[in-house]
């Protein structure tokens, strides 16, 4: 099966990975160095909709699969459909939940969803009031999509302020930041949940936790994801049937009464709070960075099938069975604000063999291989 795999970072390369193992004939587009050592890649932008759509007729792809978020949304996902190409991501309406944080709190407060309280503010003359309904210090959440660095976890109030101000009044995530959410701050056990999902019925792949801080004994500024685990201990059964009943059914409900089913991969970030009860921090219409690489490393079951059921609307409830697995990030100096780009990292093909010799006690032989 031809496979068109939009997008070019980590996440994607191990979507391609798996996705090869599969069977798939993958063409990623723009694809990455790394990617190009397993699949074809097309030198496309993927906001270049029409040139997507033009390669993927002309490639007879049967199906696509949208990585990033901004793409979707824009509406890449709605145009692959209406071009009559099976795609794997969701409309543009339902990946509002991550491209609007004051969209996806409207709808938790209209179907029931559990998550923290939140205020909302557009006028810089609003905030002072705002800040007050708070007994501790809000995180501050500019609206829209912000690269992962629009959230800010304040430890007093003056930095709660600060940060909603750099957005309202000095357009410090330019339109993404004309409003700003501000939020209970919450305490406990983060863990990100995807469901696979055609709408309506879904397949959950292994619960993960993800690492934000830069450096090593997790200090530093937040980043999108410096190593991810999965699956996560604290999701047990007590938990995950919480979290099915109370956010995952009726998130995908919500979607469907509102007229936008969500097809594609829903992801949740929840935080588990000590009685065990989840909360929802954020949706995200994607899958995670860097999660997803740790997960299709230890996935046992193929991948592909699944992804053409619920393009196709056909998809079992089912739990896709996975291995222990872990990632760990590096980044380049001055990553996360200015990163250098280019930089080489010298003998590779060395510490890949390593890392199979170090971690082939824990994952099953045949899902070793040195290109991750
Ligand atoms: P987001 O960009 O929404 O993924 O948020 C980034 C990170 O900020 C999350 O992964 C959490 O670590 C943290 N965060 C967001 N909202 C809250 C909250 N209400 N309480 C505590 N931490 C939060
Ligand atoms: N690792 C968190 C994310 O992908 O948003």
């Amino acid at each position: 099966m031809r496979v068109l795999l939009i997008g070019g970072g980590g996440r994607e390369h191990a979507l391609a990975w798996r996705l090869v193992r599969d069977g798939a004939d993958v063409i990623a587009a723009p694809g990455s160095d790394a990617i190009a050592e397993l699949a074809r890649t097309a030198a496309i932008d993927p906001a270049g909709t029409g040139e997507l759509i033009e390669l993927a007729r002309r490639e007879r792809v049967e199906l696509a699969v949208v990585g990033p978020e901004q793409p979707l949304v824009d509406g890449l996902a709605d145009a692959l459909r209406a071009a009559g190409i099976p795609t794997f991501g969701p409309s543009a309406a339902a990946a509002r939940l991550e491209g609007s944080k004051a969209d996806a709190k409207a709808f938790m407060r209209r179907h029931e969803i559990p998550t923290a309280a939140a205020e909302l503010v557009r006028d810089p003359a609003d905030l002072s009031a705002a800040l007050r309904r708070f007994s501790q210090p809000p995180v501050v959440k500019a609206d829209g999509l912000a690269a992962g660095k629009g959230v800010t976890v304040a430890s007093s109030f003056a930095e709660a302020e600060q940060a909603a101000r750099a957005c309202l009044e000095r357009d410090r995530f330019g339109a993404a930041g004309r409003q700003v959410v501000l939020e209970q701050r919450l305490t406990g056990q983060e863990v990100s949940l995807f469901a696979i999902t055609d709408g309506t019925r879904f397949a959950l792949l292994a619960p993960a936790q993800d690492h934000k801080r830069l450096g090593d004994g997790d200090a530093g500024p937040n980043t999108g994801g410096m190593g991810a685990y999965a699956p996560a201990p604290v999701f047990d059964s007590d938990v995950r049937e919480r979290a099915l009943a109370s956010i995952v059914a009726p998130t995908l409900a919500g979607l469907r009464a509102e007229g936008r089913p969500f097809v594609g991969v829903l992801f949740v970030g929840l935080m588990i709070d000590a009685d065990g009860l989840p909360q929802v921090i954020e949706y995200n219409c994607r899958f995670g960075d860097p999660e997803t690489q740790a997960q299709m490393f230890g996935l046992r079951t193929p991948l592909l099938g699944t992804l053409v059921d619920a393009a196709h609307g056909q998809l079992r409830d089912d739990e896709l069975v996975g291995d222990p697995a872990a990632v760990v990030g590096m980044a380049a100096a001055g990553y996360p604000d200015t990163p250098g780009r280019g930089d080489v990292i010298p003998d590779l093909a060395e510490v890949t063999g390593l890392l199979w010799c170090f971690c082939s006690p824990w994952l099953s032989l045949p899902l070793l291989g040195p290109v991750m």
